[in-house]
């Protein structure tokens, strides 16, 4: 067939999927202001046939965000703040702007809540880990599906002589038996002086939503609590007028795409007091003497911004803010949900001719306390699985961007993967210094030690959708090669 007249069918095929999309998904045709914005202001996507299907890994931001924030460094001569020269004095001015636009938006009152900027999620998790005032007796609680950066502040716990506690998951669904969760928030002894608790909002593997109301759960019976707001914020109104956690860390590009390297730590300013910062730095304090051998920390975000902030780039973090404001989270958060309820469904009827499922979905499936994250692996007629590392190479050949691995969260991998402990004890007994990727995967014969992630966010739409599902498509009655 030419190829014109195959592109026809092609475009025909995807409007009659439209309009039943359009019928299971009636509320889909509120979010028409997207496809507008799209057309807009993410213009590459298209022009360039990018099918962006990875933004928990990284949002995308409009063009106009460039188009502001290049034209405020053009127009303006901004100096290294915290200083009353004038081009530092503006920049002071628009550093302090964006934290109050940062405040503003999470609608966290600046009574309460601070705003610390960071590099990223980690970098705001990293402050807490090393400062919080773990000591013998004191328990650190997460659940089995946080991010690597949640996990790494065990380390902490562990230097300190502190147990740490997971938290497990329940299949198929991937989610925390809730009652099993009181009791252990119940176990923190009275007399114990610290319990940090930490979970993610929403799970970067599984989608998952986890409860907010653990927050005061876990306060009520005396646990800081760590909400990771990482994977979340992009897609989902958080409200820390509604839920005050202790801390919060976030991303900046994960909710507009741009500036990289700006993060922060919404942290109730109670809970800050108690942290001890392991040392100082030039901007966090007010005094330092060589000679005196003392210093005296900033009473508030100060003492947590060590050195010079990525300054530059904090007007536009404003300006993604305004951003996400103006296009409307509510209106991204629902069509992310019609499109992933959509996506679920497809690709959970995705059959081999013997009956089988083409694909096993890790996590709910379907779109109650779930954000728009779906992972999974591809499988043959006979059950074996696809190496997600082909299925990545041959979703890039289709313009696809995807993302494979375990994300950082080796816990949502282990559970669903069933990979045992008593298998990775065996790995991990091994001798050697380092262990590589490979030597893991070789330790961990004949299981996926992986899988196939694809997200969805602000500037997605059902072709997005349906070029995977025409991809995942032609799995089926495929064989995995011996
Ligand atoms: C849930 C969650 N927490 C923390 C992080 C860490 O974010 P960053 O790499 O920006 O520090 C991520 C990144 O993917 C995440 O998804």
């Amino acid at each position: 067939m030419p190829a014109a007249e195959q592109q026809g069918h092609a475009l025909q095929a995807l409007d009659e999927e439209f309009a039943l999309f359009l019928e299971e998904q009636p509320s889909y045709a509120r979010t028409e202001v997207i496809d507008d914005l799209r057309a807009r202001e993410y213009t590459r996507l298209d022009a360039q046939g990018h099918v962006y299907l990875d933004y928990t890994g990284g949002g995308l931001y409009a063009e106009s965000q460039l188009r502001w924030h290049t034209s405020l460094l053009k127009n303006r001569v901004l100096g290294n703040p915290h200083s009353l020269n004038p081009t530092s004095a503006a920049m002071t001015r628009l550093a302090e702007e964006a934290r109050r636009k940062v405040l503003v938006f999470f609608n966290a009152s600046p009574d309460e809540y601070v705003v610390i900027f960071t590099p990223n999620a980690s970098g705001a998790l990293k402050l807490i880990g090393e400062a919080y005032p773990f000591s013998e007796g004191d328990h650190f609680l997460l659940t089995f599906d946080n991010h690597n950066s949640v996990n790494g502040i065990r380390e902490y716990a562990r230097a300190r002589g502190v147990a740490t506690t997971y938290v497990p998951l329940v299949l198929p669904e991937t989610r925390v038996d809730e009652k099993e969760l009181l009791c252990m928030l119940d176990e923190l002894p009275v007399d114990s002086a610290n319990g940090l608790f930490a979970y993610p909002a929403q799970s970067n593997f599984s989608g998952v939503q986890h409860p907010l109301e653990w927050i005061e759960a876990a306060q009520q019976h005396g646990w800081d609590v760590i909400l990771d707001a990482a994977a979340f914020v992009a897609t989902n109104r958080l409200d820390l007028g509604r839920w005050k956690p202790d801390f919060v860390p976030v991303s900046f590009y994960k909710m507009f795409g741009y500036p990289t390297g700006v993060g922060c730590l919404l942290a109730r300013r109670d809970a800050l007091a108690k942290l001890k910062r392991p040392w100082f730095a030039g901007g966090t304090i007010t005094v330092a003497s060589v000679q005196g051998d003392k210093h005296y920390l900033h009473d508030s975000e100060a003492a947590f911004e060590d050195g010079t902030l990525n300054y530059l780039s904090l007007p536009a973090v404003e300006i993604g803010l305004d951003h996400l404001t103006s296009v409307g989270l509510e209106v991204i958060h629902e069509r992310v949900r019609c499109l992933t309820a959509w996506l679920l469904g497809r690709l959970h009827d995705l059959r081999h001719g013997n009956g089988r499922p083409v694909l096993h979905i890790y996590g709910p499936i379907d779109t109650h306390m779930r954000g728009g994250t779906v992972t999974m692996n591809f499988y043959d007629p006979d059950s074996q699985f696809f190496d997600h590392r082909v299925v990545e190479e041959e979703a890039a050949r289709d313009t696809i961007s995807l993302r494979t691995g375990c994300f950082c969260n080796p816990g949502g991998g282990e559970l669903t993967l069933g990979i045992s402990e008593s298998e990775l004890e065996t790995c991990f007994a091994q001798p050697q210094q380092r262990l590589t990727l490979d030597d893991f995967r070789h330790c961990i014969d004949g299981k996926s030690t992986g899988a196939v992630r694809v997200s969805f966010g602000i500037a997605s739409n059902f072709a997005d959708a349906y070029r995977f599902v025409e991809f995942a498509s032609t799995f089926t009655d495929r064989q995995v090669c011996a």
